[in-house]
């Protein structure tokens, strides 16, 4: 033991932290995470925290851990922390060691994804822009500018959390830390330096002796002690690469990243349900939902380019923080089973047998503990022999049998109940008063159009975006005055690294073009009129997040480099203006006087309300909507822009981005290998209509609600919406295994349950109110448009309402006895419907 350790050790000994809390040593070996001497599997997923807010974590906690998760994981935010060098921040949401404390509360263990590299679709990956500035410097590779950076802000952050006793050794919840992310994706890029850089950062970050083991992620050649994990839609065939080290999981995706301009991806539960039971089956022991909760990319915090302020990742708790069902439930669900075998797990390697043509059994047995896994990896339904017994195995499904025998879930049956959220419109409700206006309860400033601050230069020739402002701003003018013959067809050319542009002549917009996150440059000719004589040209450059992943990505540049031609003027002349002497202005007047919490005395009440004016700042005050159900602003109306309210930016808008018509299918079939393009929704419709508001934000009147709106919109079609769930569902079959609740209760009195239907009410204040639907028998359809089959029990509705009503939750067994038979030898269901209030 070194004498740092031995310290660790003695000052845990001594921790004030937590005085219920024991001081845990974190170890591994080829199994699994060793804590406190005894190998773990830990079911783990992630919650940003900056991504919500402190007033919503402790209930997001709860939600994982209800979940079944043993461990958040989180990454810190570099630049959100030291947003300027040696200036640091950790206030707010980003309150690490309060977010940290939060989970701990819970009980549950804390994974720390340092980086400080984060990728995580967030702005520059994490990386504050003044680093890009550090003369000398070269990002992710053997560069001692970067790395001596890199090392400060680790430590930093490694200091911290043991000032407060939060590592495991000092008994508290960190059991687990990353350093760089997914370097091995793009190392080659880095040639020979890459190797020493990797080399360089594992043993940086052992040096800081925090008393429990580090991990890089794709990372083939992580160096001893750091173990190498797996990121990925499915990893049961991954490797650790030493014999030493757990196969552990560290990014295990419910869903996907969503993109302005792109439709949106939905992961069926039934195929990530068999991705994880997959990953335990071949070995596993660690396994990290990449996201848990997604939640929101407030202020510019997005990444990019053009990543949508929703981070909802179609995660098991949504970007509001309700449980999304079935997702939620039935992983739940899985990660019981898999506790079930937990003592098989640990206690030795699967032994994998094949059971036919793409099916496979592993089978941990020692002594007297026995847990099998069987897998169906083909996308038609099998029937395998199996220690002698016959088991069905639907397609792409994995059934668990904690005690070799019994199977107690099949991933691809969803025992838990299903739900559907919608939201109801309501309508802004201005505070007139307030603004003296009678009208609409809308104010409003123009933004200039071109040079309008003091701080402008010029420069000659064309300027990249990201160096010349710094990501201050999203917004770069480039301007010119120039004397000209004006022709009769005169277009003008512009080449732009992207991400999006306006272009005015002469004061009034001629066009608008805008990239993707596929491909972000813009190249475009607008068709102009000029005048003979002086003209004006000025172009308003916009990044929308910028890039956070790919080898280099630092260094991609942004905005109008060029060439910009004019092309049919007088004569059918061309004129490159490209190297001419252009005036610049980094960000917008309105940023400067601090338009965005409201309180400059300009705002314009009086004369009619601008609508569809492109560059507008508008202000209302407003009642916050009642009740205490998530709020979202609906932008539909508007173009694009950022929002705040009562100060805080709920992130940028883009309603009018639509996504294109093709690509989503009506039925998304959740057999055979995801990819985010697979079962896509919203083909042909704005990507993003609803944007977050915390309820922590709002107060109940006087809310001040600011939009800088870029292209023109109509801030009174503006309303509110609130989110709420209508109805729980579930729809149980005969051939269901039982609950995987009833599993211990079943084996102990030998008695055996058959096919259970449970509802629970998502909020512990409510009650089932009501049975929309029930039917025994052969029920069809979906959550909210269940149908009555040609068999039906008539006195389904009379026993599930006498179940269920006036109860959080309920449990209805399949049995003919309650029910009756409807039809003899039919395979019979159970489909109910019910609302909480
Ligand atoms: C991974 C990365 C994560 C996140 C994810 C996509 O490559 O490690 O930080 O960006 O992709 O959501």
């Amino acid at each position: 033991m070194r004498a740092s350790q031995l310290l660790l050790v003695l000052l845990c000994f001594f921790s004030s932290y937590a005085p219920s809390s024991f001081c845990a040593n974190v170890t591994y070996d080829h199994r699994a995470l060793v804590i406190d001497g005894k190998r773990r599997v830990l079911i783990s997923g992630s919650i940003h925290y900056p991504r919500s807010t402190p007033e919503m974590w402790p209930d997001l906690i709860q939600k994982s851990k209800d979940g079944g998760l043993d461990v958040i994981e989180t990454y810190v935010f570099w630049n959100l922390h030291e947003p300027v060098q040696g200036q640091y921040n950790f206030e707010g949401r980003g309150d690490l060691v309060r977010f940290v404390k939060a989970v701990a509360a819970a009980g549950l263990y804390v994974h720390l994804r340092i980086g400080p590299y984060a990728c995580a679709e967030w702005n520059y990956g994490g990386f504050p822009l003044w680093l890009h500035f550090i003369p000398g410097i070269q990002f992710r590779t053997d560069n001692e500018p970067f790395k001596s950076e890199m090392k400060r802000f680790t430590a930093k952050i490694v200091d911290m959390m043991k000032q407060e006793n939060l590592y495991a050794s000092q008994g508290g919840p960190i059991i687990l830390s990353q350093v760089e992310n997914e370097y091995g994706n793009i190392e080659a890029a880095y040639g020979p330096a890459a190797k020493s850089y990797v080399n360089w950062a594992a043993s940086m970050a052992t040096s800081l002796d925090t008393g429990v083991p580090w991990v890089m992620c794709q990372q083939e050649d992580a160096p001893d002690p750091i173990i190498n994990t797996c990121n990925g839609f499915y990893c049961d065939q991954f490797e650790p690469n030493s014999k030493a080290k757990p196969k552990m999981w560290t990014e295990s995706y419910p869903g996907w990243l969503l993109t302005f301009g792109d439709a949106l991806p939905h992961r069926p539960v039934e195929d990530l349900a068999f991705a994880v039971a997959r990953f335990f089956q071949r070995g596993g022991t660690f396994q990290n939902y990449y996201m848990y909760h997604g939640g929101t990319n407030f202020g510019r915090t997005a990444g990019g380019p053009f990543v949508s302020s929703s981070y909802d990742y179609d995660a098991p708790i949504d970007e509001y923080g309700i449980i999304r069902q079935p997702k939620w439930g039935h992983l739940k669900d899985v990660h019981k089973a898999i506790k079930l075998c937990e003592k098989a797990l640990i206690a030795t390697d699967p032994i994998i047998t094949s059971l036919g043509s793409n099916t496979e059994a592993a089978v941990y047995k020692t002594g007297a503990v026995c847990a099998a896994f069987l897998a169906n990896i083909a996308t038609s339904d099998a029937t395998v022999i199996f220690s002698g017994n016959s088991y069905h195995l639907p397609a792409w499904s994995v059934s668990i049998l904690p005690d070799c025998k019994n199977v107690v879930l099949n991933t691809a049956k969803i025992d838990s109940a299903s739900m559907i959220s919608s939201f109801t419109a309501v309508s802004l409700k201005e505070e007139v008063g307030s603004l003296n206006d009678p009208g609409s309860g809308w104010s409003w400033i123009s933004e200039p159009i071109g040079i309008s601050k003091a701080d402008s230069f010029s420069k000659f020739g064309l300027l990249e975006q990201i160096n010349t402002t710094a990501d201050r701003s999203d917004y770069l003018w480039y301007s010119l005055s120039i004397n000209l013959d004006a022709g009769t067809q005169t277009l003008l050319h512009i080449k732009s690294l992207g991400h999006a542009l306006h272009a005015f002549i002469n004061g009034k917009l001629v066009g608008s073009r805008t990239g993707n996150h596929a491909k972000p440059n813009v190249n475009v000719d607008i068709p102009i009129k000029l005048v003979s004589g002086k003209n004006t040209i000025d172009l308003l450059s916009l990044t929308v997040g910028l890039q956070n992943y790919g080898a280099f990505f630092d260094t991609w540049g942004a905005g109008i480099t060029g060439p910009v031609i004019l092309k049919g003027l007088k004569n059918g002349t061309t004129l490159d203006l490209s190297s001419l002497q252009w005036t610049y202005q980094v960000g917008l007047k309105g940023e400067d006087l601090g338009l965005s919490n409201g309180s400059s005395g300009q705002w314009n009440s009086k004369s009619t309300l601008p609508i569809n004016q492109p560059l507008t700042w508008y202000k209302t005050s407003f009642v916050a909507p009642s009740g205490s159900n998530p709020v979202a602003i609906d932008f539909t109306g508007m173009g694009k822009g950022e929002a705040w309210v009562n100060g805080q930016s709920i992130g940028r808008y883009w309603p009018t981005y639509v996504s294109p018509k093709g690509g989503c299918t009506h039925s998304c079939n959740y057999r055979g290998s995801y990819l985010p393009s697979k079962c896509l929704k919203n083909c042909g419709k704005p990507t993003q209509t609803l944007y977050h508001v915390p309820r922590s934000w709002l107060k109940p009147h006087s809310n001040t609600l600011v939009l800088f709106e870029e292209s023109g919109g109509n801030p009174m079609k503006i309303s509110f919406a609130t989110k709420q769930i209508e109805s729980i569902c579930s729809h149980i079959s005969e051939s269901h295994p039982p609950p995987v609740d009833s599993w211990n209760s079943n084996r102990e009195s030998g008695r055996k349950v058959g096919s259970v239907l449970s509802l629970e009410c998502p909020y512990p204040n409510q009650v089932i109110s009501s049975i929309k639907f029930a039917s025994f028998g052969t029920p069809y359809g979906t959550c909210g448009n269940f149908k009555h089959g040609p068999c039906r029990s008539n006195k389904s509705l009379s026993i599930v309402q006498k179940a269920c009503i006036g109860s959080r939750n309920c449990r209805i067994e399949l049995s003919i006895n309650s029910f009756g038979d409807p039809c003899k030898g039919v395979a019979k269901s159970l489909a109910v419907e019910a609302s909480c209030a």
